[in-house]
């Protein structure tokens, strides 16, 4: 860990625990702060820098925690407020920082406010804190908008009384109102709460989305199809966010010990990410270019251009909890290949739970799904079940768990892969103790292949070229000859 003042945060390795998936410590089948607890020499071992807890807020979990009902404690399902402490100090006894999730464009529909909102009815600074309005059409049966919601259906709810809420993604998560006071000052109440508590950031659920137009117009493009866009532009991103970011971000530097605000924020484009970087706002933002890439040498090292060129820092995805594991999507050699790239690329690296164990999308039967998508979606998308699958600790499988975990992952289980030089987790390992630093520029490469050089290594990604032969390998994806195969990278010593 980065001594406090030398923004640990540049270059750190950070390790995305999505907390009801990672460990159990109580056997009810579902991971909780014990569970995470035990295993943090693990993530020491494994050698990253922080982690990033998905949502631990008391919550119904219609969006698996995202769906926040009070923002100062912990759900029993995890644990308690004194466990949260415990972990803190734990982790960073262990020199692991700690990143929180915080939710602030929505809570859930069980959040006090929301149940006084509906109490106090039409007009009552209560309905003030969220979105309602009357309906469009005769007896206002119309949404008030014709934005959709991002699980699918409109992005409003009819309440008894008439009026229409928004939600931009499920109906249990209304938006908050970000123009009213109150959501201004409880936000702050809510990250000193947690910075009073000790924790080095927090990454910030759809940082671009916290304001909308407020005169609600319909949005001027045609909707894709699928509805929700991360293009759009009177849902999201309105210009007057960036005085949220600025607040926060002096109310972390106002706290001791380098503390760090990491927004997720979706745009196609990254040049529409920087304005959030701006140096009195965020550090970091999730870049998450490198997601939508085939396995294909110009897609990638177009997208990592377009990333370095446009943004100030740039941080580097290859999976998180609702994408498509990166093995199901390039091949299990492919992702191997892929850490190496990742974890050479100049800037911080996420890396989602289990990418270190490289496992594959579970295809579960369709009774076990819980992803608010698929029930939306009448199961036209399966949502993102198959990345939550809880990850394996031992060739004994749980006998309980949220999700039903696949007979094969015994043998890719932690366990397993300790045993064996030539697993996922070995290579991981290695990697994330031998991350290169310096000076990133590209070197000549066969066509179908990328190379760089970064400080005193070069890393080499035969993505689909003839073999490239390479010597002095400090770590390869795979055992190799005289010659980098195609799906396979290295880092070589620079001569
Ligand atoms: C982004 C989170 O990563 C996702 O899991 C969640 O469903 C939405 N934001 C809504 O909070």
């Amino acid at each position: 860990m980065a001594p406090p003042g030398t923004e640990w945060w540049r270059s750190a390795s950070i390790y995305q625990v999505y907390l009801r998936s990672f460990a159990d410590g109580n056997g009810d089948g579902v991971g909780d702060i014990a569970g995470l607890r035990a295993r943090l020499p693990y993530l020491r071992d494994l050698g990253v820098d922080a982690l990033w807890i998905a949502p631990w807020y008391p919550s119904p979990m219609a969006d698996g925690g995202y769906d926040v009902a009070d923002y100062c404690d912990i759900d029993p399902l995890f644990g308690t407020l004194a466990a949260a402490d415990a972990l803190l100090a734990d982790a960073h006894e262990l020199r692991l920082r700690v990143v929180l999730d915080i939710v602030p464009n929505h809570c859930s529909n069980r959040h006090r406010w929301f149940a006084e909102a509906l109490a106090a009815g039409p007009g009552s600074p209560e309905r003030g804190r969220f979105w309602f309005r009357p309906g469009r059409g005769p007896n206002g049966e119309e949404p008030p908008n014709d934005w959709p919601s991002h699980f699918g259906g409109p992005a409003w709810t009819r309440v008894a009384d008439g009026e229409w809420y928004l939600h931009l993604f499920a109906p249990e998560q209304p938006d908050f109102n970000w123009e009213s006071p109150d959501v201004v000052a409880e936000f702050e109440r809510i990250l000193r709460f947690w910075l009073d508590r000790g924790v080095d950031g927090f990454r910030i659920d759809v940082a671009h989305g916290l304001l909308k137009d407020a005169t609600l117009a319909d949005e001027p493009e045609p909707f894709p199809a699928g509805g929700f866009s991360s293009d759009w532009r009177t849902a999201i991103d309105q210009p007057g966010v960036h005085e949220i970011y600025r607040d926060w971000r002096r109310l972390v530097g106002s706290y001791p010990g380098d503390r760090v605000l990491v927004g997720e924020i979706v745009f196609t484009s990254q040049a529409r990410v920087a304005p959030y970087l701006r140096p009195d706002e965020l550090q970091l933002a999730f870049n998450f270019s490198l997601l939508s890439q085939e396995w294909d040498a110009g897609a990638i090292r177009a997208s990592i251009d377009e990333s370095l060129a446009a943004l100030p820092i740039v941080t580097w995805v290859l999976e998180n909890h609702d994408v498509t594991r990166l093995v199901t999507r390039f091949g299990e050699r492919e992702a191997r290949a892929a850490a190496l790239l990742l974890l050479a690329l100049p800037g911080p690296a996420f890396i989602y739970q289990g990418q270190e164990l490289g496992l594959e999308e579970v295809d579960l039967p369709d009774e076990s799904r819980q992803d608010p998508i698929f029930r939306r979606s009448n199961g036209e998308r399966l949502g993102r079940d198959g990345c939550r699958v809880p990850i394996p600790w031992s060739r004994e499988l749980p006998e309980r768990s949220w999700l039903p975990v696949p007979a094969e992952w015994a043998e890719r289980s932690v366990e397993a892969q300790l045993d064996d030089d030539t697993s996922f987790l070995a290579l991981y390992t290695r990697a994330l103790r031998a991350r290169p630093r310096g000076r990133f520029a590209w070197l000549e490469a066969p066509d179908g292949a990328l190379a760089f050089e970064r400080g005193d290594l070069t890393c080499v990604v035969n993505v689909a070229a003839a073999p490239i032969p390479v010597a002095d390998v400090v770590v390869a994806s795979e055992e190799l000859g005289e010659a980098l195969p195609p799906g396979a990278a290295a880092w070589v010593r620079r001569a």
